[in-house]
């Protein structure tokens, strides 16, 4: 699904103050790429994302998916396109834990129009055999796997990572993103990921820096890396 980003600015109100989190970001972003997000903390990656999510709403400019100016949608119209186009994937992992596993994949199954078979989602991320087991019984590299079946049994069309392996160690970070990388390649989901491991650039097709709310470098990789060569820092 190609995204483009026209000028988009987002002011925060903070009490008296007002934290300017995007300023004038252009961006195009054609369909079916991973990208990666870096920068320091603060620099507006989430708020980026959020907006290009339907998550949040830019103060100025435009979001146009897919030839929708999503920036125009009404609430009602917004959450429905959410709902049908994105999919988002945070830190922590937010299961539900009164729920099981397949439970879990469950609700994103429902908020769905066309959704992938559970079966074949957990299958997908090697968590079948975990089906009925509660989040508290996996390890943090399941809960995310967990995680991303629940975003992947949507059959999204965008795919969104907050500091997906912020929480994991390598070996686990690492088979986390190999299931990203083929989830792209499989279903062509467009993927954009925050990091702040800057060697998970390597295996993205097109790398953005931001700081201080702006994109201060841009580029594509020609070849990007197998995520299971990344390097870990
Ligand atoms: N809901 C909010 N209310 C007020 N300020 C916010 C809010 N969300 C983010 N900010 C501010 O906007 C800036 C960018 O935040 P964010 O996009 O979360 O950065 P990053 O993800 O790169 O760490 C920061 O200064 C942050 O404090
Ligand atoms: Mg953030």
């Amino acid at each position: 699904m190609g995204v483009e980003l026209e000028r988009v600015s987002k002011v925060y109100q903070a009490g008296e103050v007002e934290v300017q989190a995007l300023k004038n970001v252009s961006l195009q972003f054609p369909d079916g790429e991973i990208t990666v997000i870096l920068g320091p903390s603060g620099s507006g990656k989430s708020t980026l994302l959020n907006i290009i999510g339907g998550i949040d709403r830019a103060t100025t400019g435009s979001v146009t998916i897919n030839g929708t100016n999503i920036t125009v949608l009404k609430d009602r119209e917004l959450t429905d396109f959410r709902r049908r186009n994105a999919a988002f994937i945070f830190q922590s992992y937010n299961l539900l834990p009164s729920l099981t596993v397949r439970e879990n994949v469950e609700v994103g199954s429902e908020i769905s129009e066309n959704p992938l078979s559970i079966e074949e989602v957990l299958e997908r991320v090697g968590m079948l055999s975990k089906a009925d087991k509660f989040p508290h019984q996996l390890s943090g590299g399941e809960q995310q796997r967990v995680a991303i079946a629940r975003a992947l049994v949507k059959n999204p069309n965008l795919l969104f990572c907050d500091e997906p392996t912020g929480a994991l160690d390598e070996e686990t970070g690492k088979r986390i993103l190999t299931l990203l990388q083929e989830i792209n390649e499989k279903y062509k989901t467009s993927i954009f990921i925050i990091t702040h491991n800057p060697g998970i650039s390597e295996m993205a097709h097109r790398v953005i820096k931001m700081k201080s709310g702006e994109v201060v470098e841009e580029y594509r990789n020609h070849k990007p890396i197998r995520a299971e060569s990344v390097r870990w820092v």
